[in-house]
């Protein structure tokens, strides 16, 4: 669909959400969405966009602390520029890729997607980025590979998260090849048309709408294309209770809790709780990647 922006715009130049919301009823319904729409469904109501606060301020980036205001609080401290994303494994042209040069090579547009936490919370976010497989095409994807593993950033001093062994770091996460190379699986380098802030995963992070949120890996500093399953760190954590697939399925209860509703964060305490969709909602465009598979076994 049309209305592709460049994600150079400065914060003076855009958003103020309500000029953006203004701009989304001028263009006459949800714009951008391209393969996954969400208005016109009984769900339109529920799938307005978080704010900009709702957004930055409530966020799981445990490298900055367990607590949902952490990252806020203390991921500024996280050197984001220079930044460069090292391709390798089954790929033609393995390097270093700078984070400019990614960007002087891809098409930044808006994708407005629904979010859901596996830990039972949603929001609707307005990210701007590129398909992930502009990227994998970039450095040529040899034909035998089959997973592509993803890695964050790790840096003990600037991430006092790191300190404590919550997780096995660096946070690490994968993608079977032809989920990656879906065309809704995003890497996010915007919200709301400015640069992504640094809770949220900048300069760059991974995007994958009908997943649970944490298979969209923040602050990617590695992808490597490999012919087995990568491992991913929740999975590492917890393997009864977080698998490597990790769809939206509210058929498939935590071992904790029911993923049958989700609370959608808004309105300050006043959160919504709505019924959570197979895929997330997406299951039209992305069903067809687990034809045949037992959702139940590969959960
Ligand atoms: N990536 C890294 N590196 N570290 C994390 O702790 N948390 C995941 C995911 N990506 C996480 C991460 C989880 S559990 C969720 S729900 C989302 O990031 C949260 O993204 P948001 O804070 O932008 O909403």
């Amino acid at each position: 669909m049309a209305f592709r922006w460049k994600n150079d715009l400065t914060d003076r130049d855009v958003t103020d959400e309500a000029v953006w919301l203004n701009r989304r009823q001028i263009m006459g319904g949800f714009a951008g969405l391209g393969l996954a729409g969400i208005a016109g469904s009984a769900h339109a109501a529920t799938d307005e966009p978080n704010s900009w606060e709702e957004i930055t301020r409530y966020n799981n980036f445990y490298e900055f602390g367990t607590g949902k205001d952490d990252p806020a609080k203390y991921a500024d401290a996280m050197t984001i520029d220079p930044w460069s994303v090292r391709i390798d494994g089954m790929v033609d042209r393995p390097g270093d890729y700078a984070f400019d040069d990614i960007m002087a090579k891809m098409t930044v547009e808006e994708r407005i997607y629904r979010f859901r936490c596996v830990e039972a919370w949603s929001m609707v976010i307005p990210w701007n980025g590129f398909e992930l497989a502009d990227l994998l095409n970039l450095a040529g994807v040899k034909s035998g590979a089959k997973y592509v593993a993803f890695e964050t950033y790790l840096n003990k001093d600037e991430m006092r998260g790191t300190r404590f062994p919550v997780l096995d770091w660096p946070y690490v996460e994968g993608l079977r090849l032809d989920e990656a190379m879906h065309p809704l699986a995003i890497m996010a380098t915007g919200i709301y048309g400015r640069d992504i802030p640094k809770q949220n995963g900048a300069p760059l992070r991974l995007v994958v709408p009908w997943k649970y949120g944490f298979k969209s890996i923040k602050s990617v500093v590695r992808i490597t294309l490999t012919d087995r399953e990568p491992p991913t760190s929740w999975n590492k954590a917890n393997a009864r209770e977080y698998g490597f697939y990790s769809n939206v399925n509210p058929e498939v209860d935590h071992p904790r809790w029911s993923q049958a509703s989700e609370r959608r964060i808004g309105g300050g305490l006043f959160a919504k709780n709505i019924p959570t969709r197979m895929f997330n909602g997406y299951a039209d465009d992305v069903a067809g990647l687990y034809d045949g598979m037992d959702l139940r076994k590969f959960f």
